[in-house]
């Protein structure tokens, strides 16, 4: 199946840059320490990378989230299938994106968190499609915006397959 040629929209390289980028930037905003959330399962290598280069005291853990639809549009009904195992009352969270597309997961994952009562909230994601999103939620960092096109790798699926790619690359029907 995996034979096509997959056209790359964002390099490793580019990538790891970028990552660099939203460190520093989380470093320089952040003494405290942080409950790092990370969004299972796309969010598993931009996570990895982005936590070994932080430098404030961390906890780690994971949410996930799934929502009704077909491989490439949710639909609007999300539920959570797995919660945190770590207490989030007055903890700072980042929460870890792969990709916010119309925001429905983020929105859900948001209240959710909430609920907990934290300290603070702020969301990071690797990538944006910026001219889709219509929620108030403010997104904190992000790494690349991205037009409405379906991507895949560094985490991201296709149908579960391709999240091992180092790269972005355009899915292509
Ligand atoms: P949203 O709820 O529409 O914002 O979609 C969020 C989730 O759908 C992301 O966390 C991804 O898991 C998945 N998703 C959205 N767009 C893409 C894409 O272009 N490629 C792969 N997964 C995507
Ligand atoms: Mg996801």
């Amino acid at each position: 199946m995996q034979t096509k040629k997959i056209p790359v929209l964002i390099s490793a390289s580019e990538i790891q840059q970028r990552v660099r980028e939203l460190a520093e930037e989380i470093n320089q905003r952040h003494n405290d320490s942080l409950l790092v959330v990370g969004v299972l399962k796309g969010s598993f290598l931009f996570m990895a990378d982005l936590v070994r280069l932080l430098s404030c005291p961390i906890t780690v853990d994971f949410v996930q989230a799934s929502s009704y639809g077909n491989s490439t549009e949710s639909s609007g009904e999300v539920t959570m299938v797995k919660d945190l195992t770590v207490a989030a009352r007055d903890k700072h969270i980042l929460l870890v994106e792969d990709i916010v597309d119309t925001g429905n997961t983020l929105q859900a994952l948001y209240w959710h968190l909430e609920s907990y009562q934290p300290k603070s909230l702020q969301i990071c994601t690797l990538l944006f499609k910026k001219h889709k999103y219509r929620l108030s939620i403010p997104i904190d960092y992000y790494g690349f915006t991205i037009e409405d096109q379906f991507v895949i790798g560094y985490g991201m699926d296709y149908a579960e397959q391709f999240r091992h790619l180092d790269y972005i690359g355009i899915y292509e029907t």
